[in-house]
């Protein structure tokens, strides 16, 4: 890419690049991608190698501080994190105003965000180096616990403390799925399937729910409020509720008598309105790399739950005559990060509705990263500009003669 900023400042012109499919917003020392070669990498390090070697609180030290953490360095981040795991007591109000109908995703964001309220220094845009580091803690450690209890308010059930005895995910598994008067055992098997999944979903350079966080943190509004932002942006049917769109879809075509041939076509027909969910993606253009690690991961998973899903069958038999349909292979849609996560989620026993926070936990590192660049790197504020379609100058007319 080139830097023609200066340029267009200079002879007054305007870009109109709708979606900002080619328009960069920023220089960022994060995640490098090139979409036609299927390539991922956070700082330097390939997704594939991550995900296979390290995990999720290493990967958020090296996402976030640029480098990955020496023994010490992990040990005080894991320590600094678990002294904060505890919300305040006052949050349950919070909590309790909601409705059990409300999607964990709502929830979710505005207990984030009340975070702003309860550390009003977070409003303060001057913050020292050390007063960033405690919210970025704070950030990481009470997000698992806001969202266990999102579901338990689906649920209708008693919220969990978190137990500071276990790692970054079995903590969030046992305050979500442990009742009371009964013992809850993390299985291990589970604890890391999840964290191999908050990996891949860490961070993805400037997605519609990274540049919210952006965009609303270079107005230097909290890191609360501007995390809190990029939450609603994910929860779109677009975005990140892709994950619950897809099982919903593929339960839909399971109840249809599994006829992928049939919904393919409704999806390649412009006036249905319907679109193969977890296919297709803005950058990746040959295949999404964490699509392989995922489906890989899928059937490994499965395997060793011994869990034996129809929805799997009907996905790879989507994915096979979808691969194999001009019309996609034309448009280059591949099943995208989406299309496999949903059914590992599944197979771990997370309720549909939790898909998409499952995804917001894995993608605050990044958001976290991308928030911290953004200031450090001093950015002005954003705002975009537009081309006017609208009236030209107009008389007003009074009330009665209109
Ligand atoms: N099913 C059927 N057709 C599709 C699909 C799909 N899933 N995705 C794109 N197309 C078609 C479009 O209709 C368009 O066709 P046309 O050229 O004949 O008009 C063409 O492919 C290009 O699509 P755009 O919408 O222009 O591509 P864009 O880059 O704007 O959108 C997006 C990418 C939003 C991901 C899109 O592919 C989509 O809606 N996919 C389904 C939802 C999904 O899985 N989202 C998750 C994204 S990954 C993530 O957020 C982690």
């Amino acid at each position: 890419g080139i830097d023609i900023s200066d340029l267009l400042e200079k002879t007054g012109t305007i870009t109109l690049d709708l979606g900002y499919k080619n328009t960069g917003a920023t220089k960022s020392a994060i995640t490098f991608l090139d979409g036609d070669k299927g390539i991922l990498r956070y700082r330097g390090y390939s997704i594939e190698e991550l995900a296979e070697k390290s995990n999720f609180l290493e990967v958020a030290h090296l996402l976030i501080f640029g480098e990955l953490p020496t023994q010490q360095q992990y040990n005080k981040f894991s320590h600094d994190i678990k002294t904060h795991t505890l919300v305040h007591e006052d949050i349950k109000k919070i909590l309790d105003g909601f409705p059990s109908t409300a999607h964990p995703m709502g929830v979710l964001a505005s207990l984030f965000c009340s975070q702003t309220a309860f550390y009003p220094e977070s409003l303060d845009p001057n913050r020292s180096a050390e007063g960033v580091y405690l919210s970025i803690v704070r950030s990481l450690a009470k997000m698992p616990t806001f969202a266990a209890w999102a579901y338990k308010n689906a649920v209708g059930h008693p919220v969990n403390y978190p137990d500071n005895k276990l790692d970054y995910c079995a903590r969030f598994l046992k305050m979500v799925f442990a009742l009371p008067a009964e013992d809850y055992e993390v299985d291990p098997v589970v604890a890391d399937a999840l964290d191999k999944l908050l990996i891949l979903h860490a961070d993805h350079e400037q997605n519609c729910s990274t540049s919210t966080v952006r965009i609303v943190g270079s107005s230097k509004a909290s890191i609360y409020s501007s995390i809190s932002a990029g939450i609603n942006a994910l929860w779109g049917p677009l975005h990140g509720g892709a994950n619950q769109e897809v099982i919903v879809m593929l339960e839909n075509i399971k109840k249809d008598g599994g006829d992928t041939e049939k919904w393919i076509n409704k999806a390649k027909d412009k006036n249905s309105g319907f679109r193969l969910m977890g296919f297709g993606h803005r950058v990746y253009k040959n295949f999404d790399p964490r699509a392989k690690i995922i489906k890989k991961a899928a059937d490994d998973v499965l395997k060793k739950l011994g869990v034996n899903d129809p929805v799997l069958e009907i996905a790879q038999k989507l994915e096979e005559a979808a691969l194999k349909d001009p019309y996609f292979v034309e448009r280059k849609l591949y099943p995208n990060v989406d299309f496999y996560s949903g059914i590992i989620y599944r197979a771990l026993g997370i309720p549909v509705d939790m898909f998409t926070v499952m995804f917001a936990m894995g993608r605050l590192p990044g958001w976290i990263a991308q928030w911290k660049e953004m200031r450090e790197n001093k950015e002005p504020i954003g705002r975009p500009r537009q081309i006017y379609t609208g009236a030209t100058l107009r008389p007003y007319t009074e009330i009665t003669k209109r």
